[in-house]
């Protein structure tokens, strides 16, 4: 572990612009530096290095952050490694704090097992390049399948001998411990004899995203049946399969900038495309893809284009597992191939501008093709044709985003030949059923919300009515911005203070100096006001501790946090100019720079309460169109008055401080 200390020693001594140039070529623009953004495909430069703040921003993806956050992305490593990278290039060196024992087994046995890999997979290499049987067997099975040495040696393919124990005899000559060697499955033990489990087969070593071996396949090379066609790693500390896509450490930088992700089902499908030079490709390995998967997809892009084998099997893979990705907000295509081919044997036997024009070509949206597809199966019987509406109703409620959504309903309307007004209410119904299961929200009680709630409840509201109350398309919802203000004035004048009158003990006249986060967290902490959005609350809950202990945390803690939503977030704030445009705008005559910045305080505050009772108000108001019943009715309009009248009274004290 890295001590804070040392932490903070890499973030100062660490420049931005000169972290950054190591990658792009930057040029003078003001006191900003200007360059081609590394994140995503641009012509003309839109990425910023801001040197005063010492972070990054681009204004074309919107990636933002510190030079430990550049690092981070441009080289997808975690933070930790992140900093040593960092603390290297700077020769500042790193003290690693006393690790308790219990931290220091845990991570020397991970280490342990990373190092056991990663001498397997260096024996594996060897004995195929260099043995005969390694040759004459795994190595001309790989020629034989069409794989060049190039794509052997970039994916570390490999042999082991089909000679009972060969591994595990050099392994343990060499130190490795057997017990570890059974644990991450190189090593198989029966009746107190260790075997090698990959003997005889060709093997696929697995990396993580930062490139380390974390286990292996390994395929048979005959036609027996008797034998499993692959041998996999078992499940450890460093393996997990649900959250692993091989291919992943070489494909992440093509599937971000190309921003795309291709997905295949086997080891072989990715070589062959890798080969073909498509490298945004990785494979789920056999399975249905997992939500962890899908996560780590979206880390590099949120479309997907899945590609099948053309037959009946392949067809049908494509259609499981897709409502989740959907789910996931990832937008997901589909491409089949021709009947006879998987993404391995394409590839192979076709020139690459046969391939890309296909995959361009025959790319179909993923609801239309499953529409499509089963409305074939159902032909005229209406019975099937019900089933099918039922299920596409099903996948397009799936969707979190609500334009989305329209727009299916929309398509899929004209495919169905069905009102688009009867799919949006079986939508909708569904949606309700899923909102009132998953929320427990009952329509009598008050329906004060969290965002995550709010979230779910918004996107669960496809009416034409509430879509034009929401306003604009896809926004986030109603208090966001104002929430986001209260964050930003957080960090740019948290630490601030400024004089605010009030009474001692004694009802004395006193002058108090406030810190700005007092004003804003106090107040709001007063009403039982919690920020909605998981990021902003963890800004607020930093400045509320910092409150409580009397060190209050500066920008520069946020924009080089951990946590990568805060960093990112920070560095965005930071970034856009702070206008206090409201005052002149209302042309308001300013004595001092306090008083503007009390003013802005004052009216953020108020604001945001606005429009937090605003979204309440929403909320009651159509209930009381939902529901019929008097006694609702009485309740519903009895809390909408008491809304009512905290607004009058918000106004008025927002009237006050515009004009005062
Ligand atoms: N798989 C597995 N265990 C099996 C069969 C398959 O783990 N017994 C996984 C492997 O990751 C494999 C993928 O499922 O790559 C797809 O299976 P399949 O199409 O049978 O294998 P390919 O890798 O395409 O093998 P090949 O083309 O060599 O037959
Ligand atoms: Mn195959």
């Amino acid at each position: 572990m890295i001590p804070r200390e040392t932490i903070n020693q890499i973030m100062e001594t660490a420049r931005i612009e000169d972290v950054v140039s190591e990658f792009v070529t930057l040029k003078k623009r003001g006191s900003n530096l200007i360059g081609v953004c590394p994140f995503h495909k641009e012509k003309t430069p839109s990425f910023n290095v801001n040197p005063a703040r010492n972070i990054f921003k681009c204004f074309g993806c919107g990636k933002a952050g510190d030079s430990v956050r550049f690092i981070m992305e441009h080289e997808h490593y975690s933070f930790q490694e992140a900093l040593r990278y960092l603390a290297k290039k700077y020769g500042i060196k790193i003290e690693e704090r006393e690790q308790t024992p219990e931290e220091l087994a845990a991570q020397n046995e991970r280490e342990r097992m990373f190092n056991i890999n990663s001498f397997a997979q260096n024996y594996f290499s060897n004995i195929m390049m260099t043995s005969d049987e390694g040759q004459s067997v795994g190595l001309a099975y790989f020629h034989e399948r069409g794989f060049r040495d190039a794509i052997i040696n970039k994916f570390q393919l490999g042999y082991c001998p089909n000679s009972g124990s060969a591994f595990t005899e050099f392994a343990t000559k060499n130190g490795y411990d057997k017990d570890l060697l059974i644990k991450v499955g190189l090593t198989g033990s029966y009746e107190n004899r260790l075997y090698d489990r990959y003997q005889g087969r060709v093997i696929f070593p697995i990396h993580n995203l930062t490139g380390k071996v974390i286990g292996f396949g390994g395929r048979i090379l005959t036609k027996e049946k008797t034998k499993a066609k692959y041998v996999n790693s078992p499940e450890s500390e460093i393996y997990n399969k649900s959250q692993t896509l091989y291919g992943i450490f070489f494909a992440r930088n093509e599937i971000s900038r190309l921003d795309n992700c291709i997905l295949v089902e086997g080891y072989a499908d990715v070589l062959s495309m890798h080969q073909a030079g498509i490298e945004n490709v990785v494979a789920s390995s056999g399975t249905s893809l997992t939500t962890e998967q899908i996560r780590m997809i979206s880390r590099y892009t949120k479309n997907i284009t899945m590609l099948y084998d053309g037959d009946a099997a392949g067809i049908h893979a494509a259609l499981r597992g897709t409502n989740m990705i959907l789910e996931e907000g990832m937008n997901v295509r589909i491409v089949v191939l021709p009947p006879e081919d998987d993404p391995d044997s394409f590839v192979q036997n076709n020139p690459i501008e046969v391939v890309t024009k296909y995959l361009e070509d025959n790319a179909r949206d993923f609801i239309g093709f499953k529409t499509n597809l089963l409305l074939k199966d159902a032909k005229n019987d209406p019975i099937k044709r019900a089933t099918v509406i039922k299920d596409i109703v099903e996948t397009i409620a799936v969707i979190p985003d609500p334009i989305y959504r329209a727009s299916y309903i929309k398509e899929c309307s004209r495919t169905l030949e069905m009102a688009e007004q009867t799919l949006t209410n079986e939508v909708n119904k569904i949606l309700r059923a899923k909102y009132r299961k998953q929320l427990g929200l009952d329509p009598k009680q008050d329906s004060q919300l969290s965002y995550q709630e709010y979230k779910t409840y918004e996107s669960s509201q496809t009416s034409p009515s509430y879509q034009s109350h929401t306003q604009a398309e896809n926004q986030p919802p109603i208090g966001f911005f104002q929430e986001q203000e209260l964050v930003k004035l957080l960090l740019t004048h948290g630490n601030e203070t400024i004089e605010i009158e009030g009474k001692d003990e004694n009802d004395n006249d006193v002058v108090y100096n406030t810190p700005i986060a007092s004003l804003i967290i106090d107040d709001l902490k007063n009403d039982g006001l919690l920020f909605r959005d998981e990021t902003h609350k963890k800004i607020f809950d930093a400045y509320d501790r910092g409150l409580d202990t009397g060190i209050l945390p500066t920008a520069q803690d946020f924009t080089s946090s951990e946590d990568q939503d805060v960093a990112v977030l920070a560095a965005n704030l930071l970034s856009t100019q702070y206008k206090l445009d409201d005052w002149q705008r209302h042309r308001i005559v300013v004595k001092t720079e306090d008083d503007v910045l009390k003013k802005t305080v004052l009216t953020s505050i108020l604001r945001y309460k606005d429009m937090v009772i605003e979204d309440r108000r929403t909320a009651i108001v159509k209930e009381l169109m939902e529901t019929s019943d008097p006694d609702d009715q009485l309740i519903l309009l009895q809390k909408k008055k008491k809304l009512d009248d905290i607004r009058t009274r918000i106004n008025r004290d927002l009237g006050i401080v515009i004009t005062k």
